[in-house]
């Protein structure tokens, strides 16, 4: 199988259909980020449209690197062909492209003209294409489009025939547009084959597809499969109405079946954010690949997924690794009112506070009561719910002082459901003798594990110098995880027992 010939008609097609079209200076910037993404083939405009285009076109031409191809629109009208040849005789590989339409539909509500006419304007066109391009430069090529060949189903013996004259004239490139997206890609397929079959293997097949009803895509890749080679496409989508096949896509598609894509995949994103500040198009939240949205994972099932799978290149709920497009905003992770413990676990834990998958269930459906209310929650939000559910968590229990007696002897003061509670134990530390103290007082609890962590200062800012983490066990053997910071070590202790407490009294 040939590798796929990409043609980028951004600057065509695109600038075309712009409520603005760029300037040359615009064109330029559009120009380097087609050549860094190595597309081999360009239409730079269509120079009869007006000079400023003309102008654009012979200044391209000129900067394009030797191995690009850099092709020109033109109607299939001699001044038109002149104006092309001439725009673009200085590149190193010139092609000038002719188009016209052979739908019966269009041949007579359009231009009114029988099929006999239509075809010899095309053929006349072509050989005054080739004969004046070769003139100027020897590797020029011609190039020819059939306009609306997705509606020519009914002609297609015609216009295959009108195609074999065009080969005979030198044109070296067909192209088969799907000028308005009507019908399924399976249909436009098997017409691709049918003209492949019958064109010496010397001509190149191209596709053009529009996008009206979102299957551009889709049909481009499906007909590489069938014989197009050329596959002509646009940055961000951009073009006629509902736009032209996006390259994004279509390389991204091609490279996961396996196919040797000759793009550098890695520069997708960064061009995509170019191209839609200077189209001045947003990029749709939803939009594949480069949408903000695109790698976001709202549900709990699909973020448990996503990240078991986080750093494969194969990913449970993505199509790709984002690296491969250049991305690096990893796979968003929305806490919604579908989200689960391992999402929270992973939002807390990736702003750098501690937090274990026990807390994480435990405050889970806090995190969602408070999303259905709200709806997505952010980061922030997130965090606020993690601080009052974990350092200050609320409860039956609230402690009022506690201080040193002696030696290893502290008093207690607290409340239990508003009932007053003093006190006093000897233990190996304030730690030891709180959990005493609350024995006495009736609450059977057991310190499993202790620890005062350095990560204090680090995590939570200056100021915050003690965090203590106990891990306490109820009487039914349950684990709970208590957590405390305050710039007396000994007071993050008590807090952090009691912290637990309110969660295991609820
Ligand atoms: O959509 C189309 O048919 C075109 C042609 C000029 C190739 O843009
Ligand atoms: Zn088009």
């Amino acid at each position: 199988m040939k590798q796929p010939f990409f043609y980028d008609i951004t600057l065509r097609d695109g600038n075309q259909a712009l409520k603005k079209p760029w300037r040359q200076e615009e064109k330029e910037i559009v120009f380097e980020k087609l050549t860094e993404l190595k597309v081999q083939g360009v239409e730079i405009g269509f120079p009869a449209s007006s000079q400023m285009d003309f102008d654009s076109c012979v200044k391209l031409a000129e900067i394009a690197p030797s191995n690009m191809i850099v092709s020109v629109l033109s109607r299939c009208v001699q001044s038109d062909i002149t104006a092309a040849v001439n725009s673009v005789k200085k590149a190193k590989i010139p092609r000038v492209h002719t188009f016209l339409t052979l739908s019966p539909f269009h041949m007579k509500y359009v231009l009114a003209k029988q099929p006999d006419e239509v075809r010899k304007i095309v053929i006349d066109a072509v050989s005054f294409a080739y004969r004046e391009l070769i003139k100027e430069n020897k590797n020029g090529q011609i190039q020819f489009s059939c306009e609306h060949f997705g509606d020519c189903a009914e002609n297609l013996d015609f216009v295959i025939d009108t195609f074999k004259q065009c080969q005979d004239m030198g044109v070296t490139v067909i192209n088969l547009p799907n000028t308005v997206e009507r019908y399924r890609p399976g249909v436009f397929v098997r017409m691709v084959e049918r003209v492949r079959n019958a064109l010496d293997e010397s001509v190149t097949i191209a596709v053009h597809n529009h996008n009206d009803l979102g299957m551009a895509t889709a049909t481009t890749v499906e007909s590489y499969f069938h014989g197009a080679v050329q596959l002509e496409c646009a940055l961000n989508g951009l073009g006629e109405r509902a736009g032209n096949t996006n390259l994004y896509e279509v390389a991204v598609a091609l490279h996961n079946c396996g196919v040797d894509v000759p793009i550098d995949l890695s520069k997708i994103y960064e061009t995509a954010l170019t191209v839609s500040q200077m189209a001045k198009i947003p990029i749709f939240e939803k939009a594949p690949l480069i949408g903000p949205d695109a790698l976001a994972h709202r549900s709990g099932i699909h973020q448990d997924g996503a990240l078991k799978t986080k750093d494969m290149e194969m990913g449970a709920y993505r199509p790709i690794h984002p690296s491969l497009i250049g991305r690096n905003d990893d796979e968003k992770i929305g806490i919604t009112s579908q989200s689960g413990k391992t999402a929270i676990f992973e939002t807390i834990s990736k702003a750098g506070y501690p937090i274990t998958l026990q807390e994480a269930v435990r405050i889970a459906p806090i995190v969602k009561e408070s999303a259905e209310k709200i709806g997505e929650l952010s980061t922030g939000q997130i965090i606020d719910i993690y601080f009052s559910e974990t350092f200050n968590v609320k409860g039956h229990f609230q402690l009022e002082n506690f201080k040193h007696i002696k030696g290893g002897t502290f008093e207690f003061e607290f409340l239990y459901k508003n009932k007053d509670f003093i006190a006093k134990a000897t233990g190996n530390g304030p730690i030891d003798a709180c959990i005493k103290a609350l024995r006495d007082s009736g609450f059977n609890i057991k310190l499993l594990h202790y620890e005062q962590s350095a990560l204090g200062e680090e995590v939570f800012g200056a100021g915050s110098t003690a965090m203590t983490v106990v891990h306490i066990e109820d009487e039914t053997g349950r684990e709970i995880i208590g957590r405390a910071r305050h710039g007396s070590t000994a007071v993050a202790n008590i807090r952090a027992i009691f912290n637990a407490l309110n969660i295991i009294y609820k």
